[in-house]
């Protein structure tokens, strides 16, 4: 029995996982380290989550590295986070690779170094056929960006007389959006004890279970994922209909 429920909860697992990492910041200051010194060690958590997702068989794991509001911190800032991102990806695109993950960014990243952008396409390009997890990284990515970027190429076609005003439909508006081959989130995790979404996926996310922790990003370990996806696991997700209809749709699958 134990098994069989064992089997029926990993067929609930969640297909996406997308995470707001926050609190690196807080986590070196509680050090009496500059705030910086954070982040080198949010990347260690990122590492631990990423594995626990491959081993999970997780298919997608978004995960909100620098969002379109960040290039307000400090100059200094910023600039350690843009040296790190060209590390890590030094460092650890071949170990992806190597796991069959495959790496992907959403966001604008016109905005970032020739070499740092070149690093993205090449490390896009290294794992484009790998069939594990998708690793997608949000980088100088917002929510309302990439819904005005949408509606400027609906636009266009409507323009151009490809289409009429009438016939825009959801669908449309998902296909014109980063990531529209991949399923929306199930689970939406932000660390760090902030309850807000701060400009993440905001088409995307309008069904997905939020799940929030007090637990700094680099605190965040194989077992705060699990205890978010067992936290997930005892949501019932009804998407409009009643309690009743659900049960009953279960039960007849
Ligand atoms: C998240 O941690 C990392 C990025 C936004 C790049 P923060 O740097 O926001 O950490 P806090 O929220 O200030 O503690
Ligand atoms: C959101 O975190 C962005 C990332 C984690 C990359 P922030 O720490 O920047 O969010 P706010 O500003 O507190 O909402
Ligand atoms: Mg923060």
């Amino acid at each position: 029995m134990q098994a069989e429920q064992g089997v029926i909860d990993r067929a609930r697992y969640p297909k996406h996982i997308a995470i707001i990492m926050d609190g690196n910041g807080r986590w070196a200051q509680q050090r009496h380290l500059p705030r910086v010194m954070g982040h080198p060690a949010g990347v260690k958590a990122v590492k631990r989550v990423v594995e626990f997702c491959a081993e999970q068989k997780i298919q997608v794991l978004t995960l909100f590295a620098f969002s379109s509001e960040n290039w307000r911190r400090p100059k200094e800032e910023v600039s350690k986070l843009m040296g790190l991102f060209m590390a890590t990806m030094q460092k650890e695109v071949n170990r992806l690779d190597k796991n069959n993950i495959r790496l992907r960014f959403i966001g604008e990243r016109g905005e970032f170094s020739d070499k740092l952008q070149q690093k993205m396409l090449e490390s896009e390009r290294q794992t484009e056929n790998n069939t594990g997890l998708t690793l997608v990284i949000a980088a100088n990515y917002g929510g309302h960006r990439d819904l005005t970027l949408a509606m400027q190429s609906i636009a266009k076609q409507v323009k151009a007389g490809h289409l009429s005003p009438e016939d825009i439909n959801e669908s449309m508006i998902a296909n014109a959006l980063s990531i529209p081959d991949l399923p929306d989130p199930d689970l939406f995790i932000r660390t760090g004890g902030e309850k807000r979404i701060s400009n993440f996926l905001l088409w995307q996310l309008a069904y997905a279970e939020f799940h929030f922790t007090e637990k700094l990003w680099p605190d965040f370990n194989a077992q705060t994922m699990q205890e978010a996806i067992d936290d997930f696991l005892t949501r019932e997700r009804r998407f409009g209909r009643t309690s009743e209809q659900v049960k009953n749709m279960r039960a007849a699958s």
